[in-house]
């Protein structure tokens, strides 16, 4: 296989560059009228419908886009992630969250070690665990139903779970299984989001849940022993061991923590950080919230996703055709940015969660080989729902930067509302913006048909919209726990896709160690000022500055030991 760090240099990339300039050419207006092709640009998988019509591309640059899959050698390198290959190589790691959702009787080999009953076996001991929590056999420490759960992470031990939370939150069926349970996420190590998460909850009905795959993770860490103190201040150190689980890949420093590692739920170093919501990151606090019934139907949704991803021609793939087309966007029209823009208030969480998915996995600088990037990677993720959006930064979108966008629509609302005398029903009204803007975009406003509608001359440059502007839609039947785990396998996949393409490797993250390991140096000169009163040494002009000012004012900070909780 030719060294995926050269993909620049061959020619269905430099044939793709050369294609730029046809396509500068023609303007969004005119690919949009022809019928034959738009057709053609429309994907239907699983009740889930793709239009991407509205992308700056034609028969052509398809044609070029799966040229350059073949040179990237994209069906071998998903072989190798379903093969459980380690094709994270700077971590020695295979990639295998397919497995955290494959069907009980598959086979998925790491190591030549099929993976497959390691995971059910966990699955079997949540359903088991949040069962008996919510039946109420397993009880707090003094005999009362752990009703709400605190799941403290953060990364992707937090904005996987945070997601699926919201967007399952007003599902109907969710919404019975969910009666009377409260869930919660602390992530922050900001002490507000301690005290935002614990108002309003008693230790004695609460169970909290620490998720973190390495277990050092700081913020987790000091959250975790912050949320442990509560517990026992309130109800003795032996609550402890009723009142908290874990949920890591390091069975030692759960023990070491102080929670029993049969209140342990296991995942594996094959599982990202970010790609572990189908694990028990995800499943332990929503099965404890929504029953482990509904979370399977969100495991099979994803798993739907990954065969069709592993087993369907390029031309009709949902992940690989996204993925080509950001390829696209970002790395020969130069667009760098993509707007994810759900047209459902329950996905709020969605657009926050592939940022992490997305920007962790693609923003590299050097080849899965080492070799530093003649081209840039990874997108700028951001989203709003709309219509929210809509009067936030749309205003840039449709007359400023040229940012390609996915809207995400529903047919069905999870919470239909009829108003008596109302022209549409609530979700017809949200979802006319969501057919509406797409085309605002491609299509823009043109001087000839201000003048047209009386506009005066001085306003038609400031009312005019160049149009042009790229997005595709996608169409969910409704927002189900399954529709969530589709629409969630199909973005975690268009990354992958875009990170082969690109030659990178997208499952390692040693971009956010440098932060890490220069707050530790923070850390240790806060405490040896505040305790010892020593000075500020080995930092440069800068930071000294605001290091003394912050010392200075902040000197109400306790110099003795002692424990301080959040006022609530
Ligand atoms: O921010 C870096 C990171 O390692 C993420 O990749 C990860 O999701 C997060 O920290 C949390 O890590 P852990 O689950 O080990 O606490």
């Amino acid at each position: 296989m030719a060294s995926s760090s050269l993909i620049y240099e061959t020619g269905a990339w430099k044939d793709l560059k050369a294609h730029v300039e046809d396509i500068e050419k023609i303007h969004l207006r005119d690919l949009m009228s022809d019928t034959v092709r738009c057709k053609s640009m429309i994907i239907d998988f699983d009740g889930v419908l793709l239009d991407y019509s509205r992308q700056r591309a034609n028969f052509d640059t398809l044609n070029k886009l799966h040229n350059l899959a073949k040179a990237a050698h994209l069906k071998e390198k998903i072989n190798g992630m379903f093969n459980g290959e380690r094709i994270n190589s700077t971590e020695n790691r295979s990639v295998l969250h397919i497995a955290l959702r494959a069907p009980r009787d598959s086979v998925i080999n790491s190591d030549g070690k099929n993976v497959v009953p390691d995971v059910w076996q966990v699955l079997d001991k949540i359903r088991d665990f949040s069962e008996r929590v919510r039946s109420g056999a397993w009880v707090g420490a003094t005999g009362k139903v752990l009703k709400d759960v605190i799941a403290i992470g953060i990364g992707g031990s937090f904005l996987g779970p945070l997601f699926v939370h919201t967007a399952l939150q007003k599902d109907p069926e969710a919404i019975e299984f969910a009666r009377g349970r409260q869930l919660r996420f602390l992530a922050n190590v900001d002490p507000i989001d301690v005290a935002r998460n614990i108002a309003g909850l008693n230790p004695e009905t609460t169970l909290v849940v620490v998720v973190s795959k390495t277990f050092t993770t700081a913020e987790t860490m000091l959250n975790a022993r912050t949320l442990r103190e509560w517990i026992s201040a309130a109800l003795g150190p032996q609550a402890v061991a009723k009142h908290m689980v874990a949920v890591s890949t390091n069975l030692t420093l759960v023990e070491k923590f102080g929670i029993d590692p049969n209140n342990a739920f296991a995942f594996w170093d094959w599982v990202g950080g970010r790609y572990s919501v189908c694990s028990a990151v995800g499943v332990l606090p929503l099965s404890l919230q929504y029953g482990f019934s509904v979370v399977e139907k969100f495991l099979k949704g994803a798993s739907s996703i990954d065969q069709h991803f592993y087993s369907a021609p390029f031309e009709k793939n949902l992940p690989v055709l996204l993925g080509l087309l950001s390829i696209w966007n970002v790395s020969f029209l130069g667009y760098p940015a993509r707007a994810i823009l759900p047209y459902s208030q329950a996905l709020e969480k969605f657009a926050p969660h592939i940022q992490q998915v997305s920007m962790e996995s693609n923003g590299k600088g050097v080849s899965i080989d080492g070799v530093p990037l003649p081209y840039e990677t990874g997108e700028i993720d951001f989203g709003e729902p709309g219509t929210n959006g809509q009067h936030s930064f749309y205003q840039l979108i449709h007359q400023g930067r040229v940012i390609p966008c996915d809207f995400i629509g529903v047919v069905k609302s999870q919470q239909p509302v009829y108003l008596k005398g109302e022209m549409v029903s609530n979700h017809d009204e949200l979802m006319s913006n969501f057919f509406a803007q797409p085309d605002a975009l491609a299509y823009g406003k043109t001087a000839e048909q201000l003048l047209k509608e009386n506009v005066p001359q001085p306003l038609i440059p400031h009312k005019t919209f160049s149009g042009n502007r790229p997005s595709l839609s996608l169409l969910l039947p409704t927002l189900n726990a399954y529709n969530i785990g589709q629409l969630l396998a199909i973005y975690e996949h268009r990354i992958a896709v875009e990170g082969f393409l690109w030659g990178i490797n997208s499952f390692d993250q040693w971009g956010v160690e440098l932060g890490k390991s220069l707050a530790t140096q923070v850390r240790k000169q806060l405490h040896a000022s505040r305790k010892k009163g020593e000075p500020i040494e080995g930092f440069n002009f800068s930071t000294t500055t605001m290091l003394t000012r912050y010392l200075e004012e902040s000197a109400d900070v306790p110099k003795e030991d002692c424990t301080i909780l959040p006022k609530i």
